[in-house]
């Protein structure tokens, strides 16, 4: 029982055409997440807010998963209930590539959240600010999405996957942020060999025993195949 525990980035979703964030040409280069990425700027401004996320679930909708996104689905399909997918990202490009469970640890652009009761439903493709929430009826409907300052979600079971991982392998992340630049170190805590996937080192680079430069559509099947030769 080989348990792999794999985290993707935006990266892993660049080539079907999403941008990623610290890019020059970044989301970050054009929008400031304290207005966009906050609970302060939701508040501040919901309008500005709920329509960043629509403009991204749009672009989502319409990109279509690729090489990099299939080869992890056939890496699951090999190792039944031995891989374990956490990604960072909120499009839904891994679930529309195959693939089974996807712990969306930064939350997804397919739901919506009530901020009154934590009701959770799926988000309509546009949403306004003022939704009402289909259970409680509060007019508190907002993006499903984990604003910097608030927990991710599933932590704990991500931390009970890094315990047992054997093979930990992180695609297209920068390695900026946390908890999520972290889970490389404790995963080879807990003895396991690591490999990162980037068209450059990550800021947690070092930590990888392999380093795959290239893009993911390209590296990634590459690495499958060679598991599935063992
Ligand atoms: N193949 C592999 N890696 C790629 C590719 C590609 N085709 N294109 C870009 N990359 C790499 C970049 O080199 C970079 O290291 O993907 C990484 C993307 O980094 P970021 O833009 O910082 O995105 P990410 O690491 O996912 O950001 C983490 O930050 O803003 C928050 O919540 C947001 O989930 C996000 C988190």
């Amino acid at each position: 029982m080989q348990k792999i525990v794999i985290l993707t980035g935006a990266g892993i979703s660049a080539e079907s055409g999403l941008g990623t964030f610290r890019a020059e040409d970044g989301l970050w280069a054009e929008h400031r997440v304290e207005d966009v990425a906050t609970p302060e700027g939701f508040a501040r401004d919901p309008h500005l807010v709920v329509n960043f996320y629509n403009a991204r679930r749009e672009q989502a909708a319409a990109a279509v998963p690729n090489d990099g996104h299939k080869a992890l689905v056939k890496l699951e399909a090999a190792f039944p209930g031995e891989v374990v997918l956490i990604t960072q990202n909120v499009d839904d490009l891994h679930e529309r590539a195959g693939m089974g469970r996807v712990i969306h640890m930064h939350g997804a652009l397919k739901s919506a959240l009530c901020a009154a009761c934590d009701h959770r439903w799926e988000a309509p493709l546009v949403m306004a600010p003022g939704d009402a929430c289909p259970k409680c009826a509060a007019p508190a409907a907002r993006p499903d999405i984990v604003w910097f300052g608030e927990m991710p979600y599933d932590m704990e079971e991500i931390f009970d996957h890094l315990a047992e991982a054997e093979l930990f392998a992180s695609v297209g992340t920068s390695g900026n942020v946390y908890p999520a630049a972290g889970f490389v170190a404790e995963a080879r805590r807990n003895g396991a060999q690591a490999v990162e996937f980037n068209l450059e080192p990550s800021a947690v680079g070092s930590q990888f025993e392999d380093i795959r430069l290239g893009p993911a559509t390209k590296t990634l099947p590459v690495w499958v195949d060679e598991i599935l030769a063992r």
